[in-house]
């Protein structure tokens, strides 16, 4: 029977690292070993007080909603936690705890975007923003991001992208897929184009070479900040995240979050409060398994003729451009098939990020060094045969 799809959804593009994923399952079900280089998934476990907290609240039977924007106490944890990194004192009140970062950032496009807005996305970027604003039905408009220079958000290029349809500007920092971080420089003058910033910083806190992340709490008060416990904390099967927002936006958010989700769950909420109280050592210990097994990868990948301009500041990605592989490069999603099929390595195609991704590759190196050498040996031959 023929299925009517409302014709949003014709827009909407697979989420291609998902679709390798789910490809590498598959033959990971028929025996096949793969390494798994595609997907943003930590391969910590979580900090032992946040599981230990979530069976204590499931065993204790806090299995029941919460309060729609989420529990007090994990709301008081989150406020204090944005004070200690960014240094700016966040009201409880503008908290809202979701169910991941994702959910957070349909309610940011919903509560912003009516039909026919725009919101500007600097690219290449991570898959899903302009799928939200699509699924809002607004329209993305694209900023090109220059590698050459380390992707900034170039504040000129962002200003002639607007127009009076201009609903918002995302920022991604430490940024998927490139590791960029967004000086404060830059957000400063972002915000004083006096639109609401909406900025995902669910990778703050792993960033390398002392790296200092700004946050757009720091820069403007009309700062929608994005972020969860997926990556920091390695959580990502809790479904955990939370939206900071304006304090005037706090009521339509409540509204939309009580329809669409009602709340986060509720044991998978103590999980996040111990996360957050003693979940420190644990994500100092992954950030510097990081920051080494960044070096080798991008070494590695530069040896087997992959271009990587410099180290990737945050975040557990390596962009490459796979230009230099010709002909076999030019469809990234193809390319990233045949390495599946032919090396056994999930790698995400660079067309997720945009068009301005297609020719390149993200490797994440959220994968232990033994198997970022054995991957890196399983491209070699193949990538020989390609042309490399
Ligand atoms: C930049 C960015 N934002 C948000 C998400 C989604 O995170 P969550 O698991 O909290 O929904 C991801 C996941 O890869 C991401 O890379």
């Amino acid at each position: 029977m023929p299925v009517r799809v409302a014709q949003r959804n014709a827009d909407i593009a697979p989420f291609l690292a998902m679709e390798v994923m789910e490809r590498a399952f598959a033959m990971e079900r028929d025996g096949i070993d793969v390494i798994h280089l595609e997907i943003g998934e930590p391969d910590f476990p979580p900090p032992p007080a946040a599981v230990a907290a979530c069976s204590a609240a499931l065993s204790a039977g806090e299995t029941h909603y919460t309060d729609s924007r989420g529990l007090a106490e994990l709301r008081d944890a989150i406020a204090a936690d944005t004070e200690r990194r960014c240094g700016v004192r966040v009201d409880p009140g503008r908290v809202i705890v979701t169910s991941g970062t994702s959910p957070a950032m349909l309610l940011v496009f919903s509560l912003l975007v009516d039909p026919g807005d725009e919101v500007v996305i600097g690219t290449p970027h991570y898959p899903c923003y302009p799928n939200f604003v699509r699924v809002c039905g607004g329209t993305p408009v694209f900023v090109p991001l220059d590698p050459a220079r380390g992707y900034p958000l170039d504040v000129a290029s962002v200003r002639a992208a607007l127009t009076d349809r201009t609903r918002a500007i995302v920022v991604g920092s430490p940024a998927n897929p490139t590791g960029a971080i967004q000086s404060a420089q830059t957000l400063r003058e972002l915000a004083a184009l006096g639109l609401p910033l909406v900025s995902d910083e669910i990778y703050d806190g792993l960033v390398y070479d002392g790296a200092k992340v700004t946050s757009a709490l720091e820069v403007t008060d009309d700062a929608y900040v994005l972020d969860g416990f997926s990556k920091r904390y390695a959580m990502t099967g809790f479904r955990l995240g939370y939206l900071i927002a304006p304090e005037p936006a706090v009521r339509t958010l409540q509204i939309l979050q009580q329809n669409l989700f009602i709340s986060a769950n509720r044991f998978v909420q103590s999980a996040g409060v111990a996360a957050l109280r003693d979940g420190a050592a644990s994500v100092a210990a992954m950030r510097d398994a990081y920051d080494s097994r960044r070096k080798l990868l991008v070494e590695g990948l530069r040896g087997l003729g992959f271009r990587v301009e410099a180290l990737p500041q945050g975040a557990f990605y390596v962009f490459a451009d796979a230009r230099g592989f010709g002909e076999a490069a030019t469809d990234s999603v193809a390319f990233a098939n045949t390495l599946l099929e032919r090396a056994h390595v999930g790698v995400t195609p660079g067309r997720d990020f945009g068009e301005a991704g297609e020719g390149w590759l993200r490797f994440c190196y959220a994968a232990s060094e033994d198997k970022l050498q054995e991957a890196l040996a399983r491209l070699g031959p193949v990538l020989g045969e390609l042309g490399g």
